[in-house]
């Protein structure tokens, strides 16, 4: 029997069995239901469905900001679901980063002090951060608004920090939760080019929710979410 050799590349990203419920009064909410899911490193994954689907969840399941009801969850290893909040810090500040749907820009700092926070916390030197910051501004085309406040910016600007900051520095997982969705088509294309870049050049697995066809014409693999299961589309 010949025997077929297959390249394996490392799975960066691995769920099993991953459910959340809430309880909305009466009613419990599957927001993810008995999810699995591999995600070799390198890989522009996209994950669509509809509002309500459980796309958010499932990512604050991957990140660690919310706990599996059953299941387990995987990020580079480390099982998320179960780690203290000191590991989780730890992970998201070596390995792991986030596009939130709302995008968690700290008000009282600039937009380029904004993007500098993972750079701090990784002790890079000041004019480092300084070029890395500016070169991440550029590349969303905010070349021009690093010192405004996220208060001073627009919706799609104040995303387009957010995804600076996660592209600022190599990764091994990134999250983007709706990373277009405040943004026009054309700015789309040219984020949606900057993350595909992004998992190229770090063999990151960008793990992107969306709506957007910009985005979906762009994935190596397309998953489709409703009512908290996840399946091919
Ligand atoms: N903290 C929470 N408490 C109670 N219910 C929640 C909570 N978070 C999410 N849900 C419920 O879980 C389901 C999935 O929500 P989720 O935010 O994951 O959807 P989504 O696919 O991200 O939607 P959207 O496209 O609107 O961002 C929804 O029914 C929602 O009401
Ligand atoms: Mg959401």
């Amino acid at each position: 029997m010949r025997v077929r050799r297959t390249i394996m590349r490392d799975t960066v990203v691995r769920a099993g069995a991953l459910t959340r419920t809430y309880r909305n009064g009466a009613e419990t909410v599957h927001a993810c239901d008995g999810i699995d899911l591999d995600v070799p490193a390198g890989e522009f994954l996209v994950i669509r469905g509809r509002s309500g689907a459980g796309k958010t969840t499932l990512m604050s399941l991957i990140s660690g900001l919310v706990r599996p009801t059953s299941g387990a969850v995987e990020v580079t290893g480390v099982d998320v679901g179960a780690a203290s909040e000191s590991r989780l810090v730890e992970l998201r500040r070596t390995a792991l980063a986030g596009i939130p749907q709302e995008f968690g820009l700290l008000d009282a700092l600039t937009a380029a002090e904004n993007v500098e926070v993972p750079l701090r916390l990784d002790a890079v030197s000041p004019k480092r951060r300084d070029r890395l910051v500016a070169e991440a501004l550029d590349a969303v085309g905010l070349g021009g608004h690093g010192r405004q406040r996220p208060g001073e910016l627009s919706g799609g600007q104040q995303q387009r920090v957010a995804i600076a900051r996660a592209l600022v520095r190599p990764s091994r997982v990134l999250l983007a939760d709706e990373p277009t969705g405040s943004l026009d088509s054309a700015t789309a294309a040219t984020i949606t080019d900057a993350l595909h870049a992004y998992a190229r050049t770090h063999g990151t697995a960008v793990l992107v929710t969306t709506h957007d066809p910009v985005v979906v014409a762009r994935a190596d693999r397309v998953l489709e979410m409703h009512d908290g299961r996840l399946r091919a589309a």
